[in-house]
């Protein structure tokens, strides 16, 4: 068709005026939130610090006889054996100040600011590293502990250099804070402070190491959390120093932690770097939608723009730590977005038009093809809200041609414990051996890698590999590259068979890059009988799994997102993309029609002729479902960008233009549909287990190919259209990729 005719016919009234309320309110521009009043919520609101949680002392006793009794300040309060002094003070809701203890770091006990009086000892003793006995009867409130740690922090502060209307850790740090409630309101030090020479780790940490207090935690936390051997501490006395030995960079997906984890400012982040005093941020509580952990954070606004990432604790998913990508991508939501509608004219340029003529054009079109000509692709960032009216809509044409992206053309969505992660985020520490089928969890799931990590450190986990060269940071054995080792550990000639069957519960877990090969049903297959020679199912385990790549694949297969025909794009003459862009759209039909809703002008708005507006994941209420099958929502941080609309509106919408108007109007009423076909996608937070296994399935006749397998991610950076539009993620591409 025409460009010609096409821009002629944008700008034709349209054939029905009688819309309802709801198309009317996608034509007109809702009313957004101003700087000014945004500000004046957030200077409402107050920011609560995700740095140094206090916690991880929750009371749980295995067994009721392994409890002892102690006495905090004269209150008899039961531990299990085996807690620390601090623990303890923690179970009685006393606070011990801490600088260098971190519940999920080894006990280091060197900066000496937890200090508690204990009887019968001579001094007052380090809480973090003291075990706790019976009887033992605890003071923390007592004069000597008082004085202790006054004195710790006159040493502290000795030479701090007290910089804090030019500290970025400022209102967040735990130096400022402990010093008003446990220090003393003058110093003795007049002698000059010693300087430290800042190091480089890379574009996403800035370092200020004068400030540093060495406490460690950055150090412990990159050799045993992210597994680098980055950094150290160098020197002695007052020449102590955190560095890096030799000049390097701190390589690690993780290391945009050490932010989080250091009590001071000596470890800011780079990028928000003077950008904003934590107080006049406001805090949204959603979720990443990176990758398809679904780790929880929360998004720091100023008015309309995101000015960081932090995480949220949650202990089945991603513990209190985040991914760099999660973290520092925030900025690739300023840049590249749509704004307008836009409708490509005859000079091969993009026009902008109202919602009305862009809907019209759409709508006209869609009428002209026959039903099997159109073809609906969700995007790896597409929630479910927005993928159920777009199969909704396409059901209406007469198509069953939509999928979403990752998922390939041939996946079966009738097993869904043939797409999730059956054991879980947190069960995986249950395990003792990993079968890494094809998968590279560090660059496609760094949460769920660092929990396999946290396993093979807690109980010497054994990890086979299969898939092509990687890096790993955790010891493993690299067994194969494709096919051809899977199956001879299926017919047990490997030796890693004999591993299998002998762990008492082993896990497998496939990568969702393998979704897309042709010979997908053999491998799973072969998977299957790997999974029942060596009980790797049974009534109390199911150790096998999928990882996923994207954060809309796993509510895609729920809600039933699957291609009737595995050729359609090839025959499509009217192709609806939500936020695809890593389709391969040569082969759609040069004539075929193609619409790119979504909020980035990403790879696919180039082979697109209209162009609708949407709102980012930071923009809008949506609901997302992990890996692991946990259904859970974001919430807008900040108003939407331009003209664009949230994308299940936007169907909505294009549905009564085109005159087959979807029966919901709000959020509440999109989701009632939901429950219809994917009740588990409205159990917010929780954890919908898949009931039945891989016995349902037919069997498999298809012959397996010996192509080995290949990455499904070449760069953890830029995997979508938020983390290619960043800046900083760019940065990080060609400073840390570089080998
Ligand atoms: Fe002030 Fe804390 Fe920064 Fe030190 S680290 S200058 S105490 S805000
Ligand atoms: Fe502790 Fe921060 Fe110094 Fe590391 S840089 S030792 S986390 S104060
Ligand atoms: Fe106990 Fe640092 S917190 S010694």
């Amino acid at each position: 068709m025409g460009l010609g005719l096409l821009a002629s016919r944008a700008m034709r009234p349209l054939k029905s005026p009688n819309f309802s309320m709801f198309a009317r309110s996608i034509f007109t521009k809702p009313e957004l939130q101003s700087p000014e009043s945004a500000g004046a919520e957030a200077l409402a609101q107050p920011n609560i610090s995700t740095r140094t949680p206090v916690g991880g002392a929750q009371v749980h006793f295995p067994n009721p006889e392994d409890a002892i009794e102690v006495f905090v300040d004269g209150y008899p309060v039961k531990i299990p054996k085996g807690f620390t002094v601090l623990q303890a003070c923690e179970v009685a809701g006393v606070d011990i100040p801490r600088f260098c203890y971190h519940s999920r770091l080894s006990i280091a006990g060197n900066c000496r600011m937890c200090l508690v009086e204990v009887e019968k000892s001579p001094k007052p003793v380090a809480s973090c590293a003291m075990p706790a006995l019976p009887g033992m009867k605890i003071k923390t409130d007592t004069p000597v502990a008082k004085k202790a740690r006054e004195g710790v922090m006159e040493f502290l502060l000795m030479n701090h250099p007290l910089d804090c209307p030019i500290c970025d850790q400022g209102g967040e740090c735990d130096l400022q804070d402990q010093s008003m409630a446990f220090g003393s309101d003058r110093g003795r030090f007049t002698e000059m402070k010693r300087s430290v020479v800042d190091k480089n780790l890379g574009p996403l940490v800035k370092t200020v190491m004068t400030r540093c207090i060495q406490c460690t935690r950055c150090v412990r936390f990159a050799t045993e959390v992210a597994g680098v051997q980055d950094l150290g501490i160098l020197g002695r006395g007052s020449g102590e120093e955190i560095g890096t030995y030799v000049e390097k960079l701190m390589t690690s997906e993780l290391s945009g932690n050490v932010i989080d984890i250091c009590p001071v400012g000596a470890l800011t982040s780079k990028p928000f770097a003077f950008k904003s005093r934590n107080w006049e941020l406001k805090g949204t509580e959603s979720i990443d939608v990176t990758d398809a952990v679904g780790s929880n954070i929360r998004i720091d606004s100023r008015g309309p723009e995101v000015m960081r990432i932090t995480p949220r604790l949650n202990e089945d998913i991603n513990e209190e730590w985040i991914s760099d990508k999660t973290r520092f991508c925030y900025d690739g939501l300023k840049r590249q977005r749509l704004n307008d509608p836009m409708i490509r004219s005859a000079d091969g340029r993009f026009k902008a038009v109202s919602w009305r003529d862009a809907l019209a054009v759409v709508a006209e079109i869609a009428h002209q093809v026959e039903p099997e000509e159109i073809v609906g692709i969700a995007g790896k960032l597409s929630d479910a809200e927005s993928m159920m009216a777009l199969k909704d809509l396409l059901n209406k044409m007469g198509s069953n041609n939509i999928w979403c992206e990752g998922n390939g053309m041939q996946t079966s969505a009738d097993l869904r414990s043939g797409y999730i992660m059956n054991t879980s985020i947190s069960g995986l520490e249950k395990a003792d051996l990993f079968l890494l089928v094809g998968t590279q969890p560090r660059v496609e799931a760094a949460m769920v890698n660092a929990r396999i990590r946290k396993t093979v450190r807690a109980s010497n986990a054994k990890v086979g590999y299969i898939g092509p060269e990687t890096d790993f940071n955790y010891d493993h054995q690299h067994l194969g590259t494709g096919p051809n080792t899977l199956l001879e550990i299926a017919e047990g000639h490997h030796p890693f068979s004999s591993a299998i069957s002998n762990a008492k519960n082993p896990v497998i877990i496939v990568g969702a890059g393998l979704f897309e090969r042709d010979d997908k049903d053999a491998i799973f297959s072969a998977v299957e009988t790997i999974a029942k020679n060596g009980n790797v199912i049974r009534p109390d385990w199911n150790g096998l799994n999928v990882l996923l790549l994207n954060a809309a694949q796993a509510a895609a297969l729920d809600l039933g997102l699957v291609p009737q025909s595995s050729n359609c794009l090839e025959s499509a003459k009217f192709v609806y993309l939500v936020g695809a862009d890593d389709v391969n759209l040569d082969k759609v039909p040069s004539d075929a029609f193609v619409v790119y809703q979504g909020h980035h002008g990403d790879r696919c708005v180039y082979r697109a002729n209209v162009i609708l507006p949407a709102a980012a994941f930071s923009e809008k209420e949506g609901t997302y479902e992990n890996t692991e099958g946990c259904s859970q929502q974001t919430l807008p941080a900040v108003p939407t960008v331009g003209d664009a609309r949230d994308d299940w509106k936007i169907i909505r919408a294009l549905s009564e233009v085109a005159g087959m108007r979807l029966p919901y109007d709000t959020l509440g009423a999109i989701r009632s549909r939901i429950r219809t076909v994917a009740p588990n996608l409205l159990h917010t937070d929780e954890r919908e287990s898949a009931t039945f296994g891989p016995s349902l399935k037919p069997e498999c006749t298809q012959k397996m190919s010996w192509t080995p397998f290949s990455s499904a991610i070449e760069n953890f950076y830029m995997t979508d259209a938020i983390t290619r539009a960043s800046k900083i993620m760019a940065q990080c591409s060609a400073m840390l990729l570089k080998k």
